[in-house]
């Protein structure tokens, strides 16, 4: 036996709480590719699997949203040819999602700044959101071209033409409002927020959002990380005692 390599188990997750919204910034594709020798896009293509395994997953045992860090405002600063396979990577995924995903209950949403993608692939986003809106299920939220920054540069800038134009008036400003004009508009905010790759830091997602989710980081690059450490990570969210600045 000593030759057999044994499965990490599964945990029993069926007693505890789930989070209702998860975000997951899927991190370490390009470490895993350096370990193997390969270039940084097969890291990307592991990790796009990952990604489809994961969500599934999440769907499945009842997560109702899931937001997952795909692309930032800040990785436009990498190498073409990297941009260009991971623009390729999203159209055949989104391609795919169109043809193979029909009778699926997952809702597909986008936050981020559609205009700089080209328009084959912004048409693809779109047609990924229309075709589902109506659907169900766990809402997914791709966060492509985002940017916690700019999300609330933007909201400022919403929320100012709106008092400009008499719409808003400067004392109805509140916590309330701003959420309203983020890209995460009445959803509720993130209880769990997943680093794999061993990073600590938020490398401007959800700012806003986060205030108080709870951050699991995780030693596994994205593209080894399985539906185990997911089920890892719920259960150290079930051990912290979340306070919300009470007692
Ligand atoms: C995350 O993996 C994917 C994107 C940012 C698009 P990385 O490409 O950042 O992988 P590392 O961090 O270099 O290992
Ligand atoms: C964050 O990862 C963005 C995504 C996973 C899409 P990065 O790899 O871009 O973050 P930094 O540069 O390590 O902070
Ligand atoms: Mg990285």
């Amino acid at each position: 036996m000593a030759f057999f390599k044994k499965k990490k188990e599964q945990l029993d997750i069926s007693q505890l709480e789930l989070p209702k919204h998860i975000g997951i910034i899927m991190d370490g594709n390009g470490r895993w590719a350096k370990k193997r020798n390969l270039p940084r896009s097969a890291g990307h293509n592991a990790g796009g699997k990952t990604f489809r395994k994961i969500t599934r997953y999440c769907s499945d045992i009842g997560i109702k949203y899931l937001t997952v860090y795909a692309f930032s405002t800040e990785n436009w600063k990498r190498p073409k040819a990297e941009i260009d396979a991971l623009m390729k990577l999203f159209k055949d995924y989104l391609e795919e999602a169109l043809k193979d995903f029909k009778d699926d209950s997952i809702v597909v949403r986008f936050i981020g700044d559609k205009t700089p993608f080209d328009d084959e692939l912004k048409a693809l986003m779109i047609e990924n959101e229309e075709g589902s809106k109506d659907r169900d299920g766990m809402v997914l939220n791709i966060a492509m071209n985002y940017g916690s920054r700019d999300e609330i540069v933007r909201c400022v800038k919403n929320i100012a033409m709106g008092v400009k134009n008499n719409e808003i008036n400067i004392d109805s400003i509140d916590e309330k409002l701003i959420s309203d004009n983020l890209y995460t508009a009445n959803q509720p905010d993130p209880d769990l927020i997943i680093r794999p790759s061993g990073e600590y830091r938020i490398s401007n997602f959800l700012l806003w959002q986060s205030a108080y989710t709870e951050f699991v980081i995780m030693n596994k690059l994205w593209p080894d990380f399985d539906t185990s450490d997911l089920d890892e990570a719920i259960k150290i969210f079930n051990n912290r005692n979340r306070r919300f600045g009470g007692i």
